[in-house]
């Protein structure tokens, strides 16, 4: 029986306690560390979800022989420097989303994992979503797809909307619609267009809502659609539909529930998914715990740093479409040199 994975978390917030609350369902991790600009955030989740130490040292973790891995759920400028300097000193890395914030980043984090043969696992967690499972496995080929997030305002002052710090939600959250289009497709994506405005907050130049469309490799097209106007209760936050020939799906209600057609069954919900699945159904202790079997077993991730990378360049490029109004094109994978 091999050894647990000893982690820590970087970033002490909302996202990571997520985690640490999802850690006591992944038997092979073991939470070591605690690591938080502020001592109050490191302190209280060793009080809460236990560990050796807390710390407002980043860099005393990240060299800290007994952690094998580090969860980095910290604020977006932050990502690239941290993520780089895991894998150079051989941790591995579960990075939230978005990976970075510019497609640059994104390969640097990249490169890095790959010389360093770490596993890079990006919390682009919608894969990781049963019901969202369930629909790919039966709409495997699809022709078409719609993607739309729609969330409550967010505050003015939220750091995500700071343009040095969380960038906006487009890249910052968009990545997500981003990633379960890509999922859902199954190929590359190979074009990007997009429209979009400052509608919803003051920030100056920051793009607020998008509506943009991608072009698969082998066909498939797609909308996203993303903003902070307001939710619509009927849609809820996340909406998704899929549509193959004579059959299709519409996800709604965060994913919990969908709508089937041409399939043999018309509807999938809670009541269709197992105890665990049911007990997860945001996905995040299955990431989790891939995260954990990709690293300690050696194993590809399923979103890892081409996935990661793939959600940003999207959602950048679709920036760059809506400044040039042309479309833009997809580097997928040519630019991938180390070894
Ligand atoms: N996958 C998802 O569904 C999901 C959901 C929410 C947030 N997120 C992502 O998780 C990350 C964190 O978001 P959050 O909502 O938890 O934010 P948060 O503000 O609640 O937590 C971030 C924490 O990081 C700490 N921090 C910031 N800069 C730091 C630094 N330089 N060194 C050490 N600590 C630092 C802050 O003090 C804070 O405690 C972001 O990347 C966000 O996009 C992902």
């Amino acid at each position: 029986m091999s050894q647990p994975l000893r982690v820590a978390c970087i970033g002490c917030g909302l996202r990571a306690e997520i985690y640490m609350a999802s850690a006591p369902h992944v038997p092979m991790m073991r939470v070591q560390a605690h690591a938080d600009v502020r001592l109050d955030s490191a302190d209280r989740f060793l009080e809460r979800f236990g560990g050796e130490y807390a710390t407002t040292d980043v860099q005393r973790v990240l060299h800290d022989p007994n952690v094998d891995a580090v969860i980095i759920s910290t604020w977006h400028d932050t990502h690239t420097a941290f993520a780089v300097e895991a894998a150079r000193s051989g941790k591995h890395v579960l990075l939230e989303k978005p990976m970075a914030l510019t497609i640059d980043e994104c390969w640097r984090i990249e490169e890095a994992a790959g010389r360093a043969g770490i596993t890079l696992c990006v919390g682009l967690k919608m894969r990781f979503m049963p019901i969202v499972r369930k629909v790919h496995a039966l709409v495997p080929a699809p022709v078409l797809l719609t993607g739309q997030m729609m969330n409550d305002r967010v505050p003015d002052a939220s750091w995500s909307l700071q343009p040095g710090i969380g960038g906006g939600t487009v890249v910052g959250a968009g990545c997500h619609t981003a990633d379960l289009l890509c999922y859902l497709a199954g190929a590359a994506p190979v074009e990007v267009y997009a429209c979009g405005s400052n509608a919803v907050h003051k920030t100056d130049g920051l793009t607020d809502t998008l509506a943009g469309s991608i072009k698969f490799a082998n066909g498939v097209v797609a909308s996203l659609v993303h903003g902070d106007p307001g939710r619509n209760p009927y849609a809820s936050t996340f909406f998704c539909q899929v549509f193959g020939l004579n059959s299709g799906a519409c996800l709604y209600d965060r994913y919990r529930r969908a709508t089937l057609w041409g399939l043999g069954q018309s509807a999938l919900g809670v009541v269709d998914l197992d105890e665990t699945e049911r007990a997860d159904v945001e996905g995040d202790t299955a990431l989790l715990q891939h995260f954990v079997d990709c690293a300690l077993n050696r194993r590809p991730c399923e979103v890892g740093a081409r996935e990661g990378r793939l959600a940003t360049t999207l959602m950048v490029k679709m920036l760059e479409s809506l400044r040039s109004g042309q479309p833009q094109q997809i580097e997928a994978d040519w630019r991938s040199h180390y070894g």
